[in-house]
């Protein structure tokens, strides 16, 4: 479905500017149509005459639609339309009704409002509402229509939607919400009951009508800013730290002058609560993947101490093999607990961001600075919880560390070692392929026959533990440097 700019762009005349307004209103109109418990439709002229577009259309949250079915990018000719015409040729407020197939018993009642800017009339609101019962309109009601009806003279004016709006949509408070109407002297006139009890949520007890808003002990700064600067205002006013409430001071315009405003209040003190406890999980994530590191690095250098008492050559090697595995668990962890950024939670990793110290590691390690091998990483694996990150980054160390001991070591005359390693990932799987250009392993090889502890690890973090395959093969370079191609899968954990 085309959007509204879009539909602006293609069936009408309008400039830039005029569907920046357009767009405007579209953003702020849910209040409108709640208030009123009515459709909106906005028609604007196209570039055929005689004929009116629906550019946009939005349901009441008070009420039932009387368009089941999306109106948008329907034409209609002005007799069909003869109350939006008027609108449009008059530049005034129009009322009447108007046949619905949705109406049938009774036509649904219709104010059609000339949207006005800078002078020009560039397109009509009309509010289509079911037709109305017969029972008086209670106070709640009466206060909603009044303000409706203030807000769409100045819409006609051409004051609303306002210029500068610094709302933020996601909070903002819809009428459901609470309101409260507040005269010319800023005495409130009406407040809603959902309205009364944001009031209550923020302390405040005493009786409200007749009182001027700003005698309450409530922060003036929102009311004064709007009223000053006639747009709209919007702060968080807090109580302690349960009770949030948003606050949303929209002036009410005559001309220039402001005659009234409508302060919108909402109650999110759960929304706030929600959000702290969120931030404070992944701050305690973050924090225990910091205390593991450390607790690793403590092993290490206690190895380390071990390893430098002993005598045999192979007992060191191992102790130094098992310090440099412990490095590469606590490395994905000190990951973890740096990953600040938003997309990922205290327990996940972009695997790219672990594979690049991990390299250095290996790197630092074990190639000798007369032969170096040229390590690369290219791909990326995405966002993978830990439970995946660990086994895979110890598997990458095990295998990077085989390159570079069984590929280039063996053979002294190699001088251009390279290792590459691919990541990539798609909805089933993630893939992680290492390959050198090293002596290759034996023609004939399998893994199922090594004895080695270093691929007796991949095996069971990449089979048993997480479902996964190994497939490692000679490729086909020239016989003495065929090169190996080490290729893992592992199936995605999460949907
Ligand atoms: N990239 C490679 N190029 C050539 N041979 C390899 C390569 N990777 C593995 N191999 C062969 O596979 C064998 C098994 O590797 P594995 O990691 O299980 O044991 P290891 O490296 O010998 O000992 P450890 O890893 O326990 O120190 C190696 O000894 C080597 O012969
Ligand atoms: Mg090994």
């Amino acid at each position: 479905m085309a959007s509204l700019g879009e539909l602006a762009r293609d069936r009408t005349a309008l400039d830039a500017d005029a569907i920046i307004h357009i767009q405007r209103l579209a953003r702020v109109w849910g209040l409108l149509a709640d208030l009123r418990a009515a459709d909106l439709l906005l028609f604007a002229a196209t570039t055929t005459p005689g004929q009116f577009v629906v550019l946009g259309h939005i349901r009441p949250v008070t009420a039932t639609t009387t368009y089941p079915t999306d109106p948008i990018g329907r034409t209609y000719d002005r007799d069909q339309r003869n109350l939006v015409a008027t609108a449009h040729d008059q530049g005034r407020v129009v009322e009447g009704t108007l046949d619905l197939p949705t109406t049938d018993e009774r036509p649904a009642e219709v104010t059609a409002i000339p949207v006005r800017f800078g002078g020009q009339v560039i397109g009509v609101l009309s509010c289509e509402a079911l037709p109305g019962s017969e029972r008086p309109l209670s106070d709640l009601e009466r206060t909603y229509r009044k303000v409706f009806d203030r807000l769409t003279s100045m819409i006609a004016e051409g004051s609303y939607p306002f210029a500068r709006d610094e709302e933020e949509q996601y909070k903002a408070p819809r009428v459901g919400d609470g309101i409260l109407l507040l005269d010319a002297e800023l005495r409130l006139t009406y407040a809603s009951p959902n309205a009364v009890s944001a009031i209550h949520r923020l302390g405040i007890h005493r009786p409200l009508i007749r009182r001027r808003l700003n005698d309450l002990d409530l922060d003036p700064e929102p009311l004064n800013r709007a009223v000053a600067r006639r747009e709209p205002a919007t702060m968080e006013v807090e109580r302690g730290v349960d009770n949030t409430v948003v606050m949303r001071c929209i002036p009410l315009l005559e001309g220039d002058t402001v005659t009234g405003v409508m302060v919108g209040l909402r109650d999110i003190s759960e929304l706030r609560r929600r959000d702290r406890l969120l931030m404070s999980k992944d701050a305690t994530i973050r924090e225990i993947h910091h205390r593991v590191k450390n607790n690793l690095q403590t092993i290490s250098s206690l190895l380390r101490l071990q390893g430098r008492r002993l005598e045999s050559v192979e007992a060191r090697n191992a102790l130094a093999e098992s310090e440099r595995r412990i490095a590469s668990i606590a490395l994905v962890h000190d990951t973890l607990a740096n990953e600040g950024d938003a997309e990922t939670d205290g327990d996940e990793v972009s695997f790219v961001k672990v594979v690049r110290p991990l390299v250095r590691l290996v790197e630092e390690g074990l190639t000798s600075p007369e032969r170096p091998v040229d390590i690369r990483v290219s791909g990326d694996a995405g966002v993978l919880s830990s439970d995946v990150v660990m086994p895979l980054a110890v598997t990458l160390t095990e295998v990077l560390q085989n390159a570079v001991e069984h590929a280039f070591a063996a053979d002294p005359s190699i001088d251009d070692g390279t290792v590459l390693v691919a990541l990539g990932a798609d909805d089933r799987q993630i893939t992680l392929t290492v390959t050198d250009n090293g002596v290759g392993v034996p023609v004939g090889f399998n893994i199922d026959d090594q004895d080695g502890l270093g691929l007796a690890i991949v095996r069971t973090f990449i089979v048993s533990d997480l479902g996964g395959s190994i497939a490692i093969e000679r490729s086909d370079g020239p016989p003495e440097r065929a090169g190996t191609v080490v290729t893992i899968r592992v199936p995605q954990t999460r949907v």
